[in-house]
């Protein structure tokens, strides 16, 4: 089946349902007819959007300064950020969330102003954020924004297999070659088992993170890194993969996928890392101490626990005012009331896990990728706003910022996109259903611990060269499978997964000095 639309998007977290909101109240306040498909391999709100605790950033105070948040955000990245890109976002950051208000999102307030909360490597106040479930509010916003607008169109359960490029039109498309042209999609229609073609003038990748890489991870199961497989299969280029940030305080709950978080915004209130036997630690590795950056807190719990040789360490609320400490965490709270965990006499047990990834699909100020008439934005897509490390609660405003600045981009350029008519149908012919699901189940949890094992929070030249080997080698099995077979998810999930992997540790074998995130114990000699 074909489907034609003027703006194809590709996943339903912030990125994309912003872009998409745009571009339909652009359009329609002007009368003039557009079409808009949003896919998403799920139903539509489920998204590591819904997922996000701690909130949104922006100077929103008086006390607060545009130069203190670029400060902040350039030294969490450890300076390897593009300031040109951190003013901007920075700057836009109180239009854009303005527009979020608009939609209907609500912020928690104190008294006239919002409530700021602080986290860490924030110099100040500057988290907006509702409760402790900020995303799933602004996604129920935009969802509701989305549905307003008679132009957009939302197919859940629709999971993109393949970008449509000059390829599929039978050319040769070399990696860096400078025209490369995105037309559209190859779509799997998840409920009959048929690949769609969806053709578009422009299309937007915000398909989120790659966290299911890992064995453990905040992110949920639909992170799995195919946006940015998908543009590099298509000889999109891609940067800083090897920039895994690992949040410092999931809970401890063995094999529990996806890792439940406790949001960087209880120690913004006062919560302390301490080591089971009530001693604190956070001084021997920063001045800063449990508010520290990420990448510095997360190493420093993962020092302590094989220094004690413990599987996690605490999180210490007891003395945190209770009933302010409810208010703005009811979902940690009740969380780990319904886990037989009282914050108020018991200490949190947590342990770092995979949370973000600060690389991507590489795009420039306006969300373009190399690639004509793709755009990227969110988690996919790597800016250069984070540089080595992501500052906190600055991925939900990278990702309005530019789906903003790519909507822009887009109505410019809109009038130069032309679609071919002679894009075929998926060719399936000469495969079968595969027989064996558990050779999938069985090679995904080889990756997940190649992963965690070889290339987490500190590495080493030997562990990379033997990740690297090993994901070679499960490319090779899987690819003849991936050969052999119908497309399925699990499939085509694993296959970007592992082309994932492998540009993460290829990434992270070439760089030479230790910054940020990553972390080699090689790189000290
Ligand atoms: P997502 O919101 O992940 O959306 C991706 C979409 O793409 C989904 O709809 C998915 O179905 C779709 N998709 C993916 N692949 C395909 C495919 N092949 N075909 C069709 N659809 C596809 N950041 C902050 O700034 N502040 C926070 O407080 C915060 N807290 C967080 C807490 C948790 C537990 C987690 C996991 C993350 C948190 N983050 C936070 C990070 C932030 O939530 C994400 O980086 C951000 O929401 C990503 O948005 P996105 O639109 O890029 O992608
Ligand atoms: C958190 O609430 O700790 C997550 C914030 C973020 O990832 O930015």
């Amino acid at each position: 089946m074909t489907h034609q639309y003027d703006f194809l998007v590709i996943g339903s977290g912030i990125a994309g349902l912003s872009y998409a909101t745009k571009l339909a109240r652009h359009f329609e306040s002007r009368q003039e007819a557009v079409s808009i498909a949003i896919i998403t391999k799920v139903q539509a709100d489920e998204t590591n959007t819904k997922y996000a605790q701690g909130g949104i950033a922006a100077v929103w105070s008086k006390e607060d300064s545009f130069d203190k948040h670029i400060e902040d955000t350039v030294d969490a990245g450890d300076g390897l950020n593009k300031r040109d890109i951190v003013e901007i976002v920075v700057k836009e950051a109180p239009a854009r969330i303005q527009e979020l208000i608009d939609y209907g999102t609500r912020f928690d307030r104190h008294g006239e102003d919002y409530d700021l909360a602080r986290e860490g490597g924030h110099s100040d106040h500057r988290i907006l954020h509702f409760k402790d479930i900020t995303g799933a509010e602004i996604e129920r916003a935009l969802l509701e924004e989305v549905q307003r607008h008679r132009s957009i169109q939302i197919f859940t359960h629709y999971y993109a297999v393949e970008l449509i490029t000059q390829h599929h039109l039978g050319e040769t498309v070399l990696r860096y070659r400078e025209d490369i042209k995105c037309f559209g999609a190859y779509v799997l229609n998840t409920q009959t088992g048929e690949v769609d073609k969806f053709l578009a003038k422009t299309t937007m990748l915000a398909t989120g993170g790659i966290g299911n890489i890992y064995q453990s991870t905040t992110n949920p199961t639909i992170a799995t890194g195919d946006g940015i497989a998908m543009a590099y299969r298509a000889k999109g280029i891609c940067d800083n993969m090897e920039f895994i940030q690992f949040h410092p305080t999931s809970l401890y709950q063995p094999g529990k996928k996806p890792s439940f978080l406790i949001s960087e915004a209880v120690r913004g209130f006062g919560g302390i890392l301490k080591n089971a036997d009530g001693s604190t630690f956070m001084e021997q590795y920063d001045p800063r101490l449990s508010l520290a950056p990420r990448d510095i807190t997360a190493r420093a719990i993962d020092s302590e626990m094989k220094r004690n040789g413990t599987d996690h360490v605490y999180l210490d609320v007891r003395d945190a005012d209770y009933e302010k400490f409810l208010e703005h965490f009811p979902n940690i709270t009740q969380h780990c009331l319904d886990l037989g965990i009282d914050i108020r006499t018991d200490m949190i047990p947590v342990v770092p896990a995979q949370h973000y990834l600060c690389g991507g699909v590489r795009v420039n100020e306006w969300g373009q990728t190399n690639i004509h008439f793709l755009y990227a934005a969110g988690e996919c897509s790597c800016t250069g706003l984070h540089g080595a490390n992501r500052l906190a609660s600055n991925s939900l405003l990278e990702a309005v910022v530019f789906s903003h600045r790519a909507f822009l981009h887009t109505i410019e350029q809109l009038s130069q996109a032309v679609i071919p008519d002679d894009v075929p149908d998926w060719d399936d012919s000469g495969t079968t259903h595969p027989e064996e699901q558990v050779l999938v189940t069985e090679m995904t949890r080889e990756l997940n611990s190649i992963m965690s094992n070889y290339v987490g929070i500190v590495r080493t030249n030997r562990r990379l060269r033997r990740a690297y080997e090993r994901v070679e080698l499960l490319y090779r099995e899987h690819e003849q499978l991936y050969r052999e077979s119908k497309v399925s998810v699990p499939i085509c999930e694993l296959r970007n997964m592992i082309n994932v992997s492998y540009l993460v540790i290829k990434m992270a074998m070439s760089r030479r000095e230790n910054i940020g995130l990553h972390y080699n114990l090689d790189n000290l000699k």
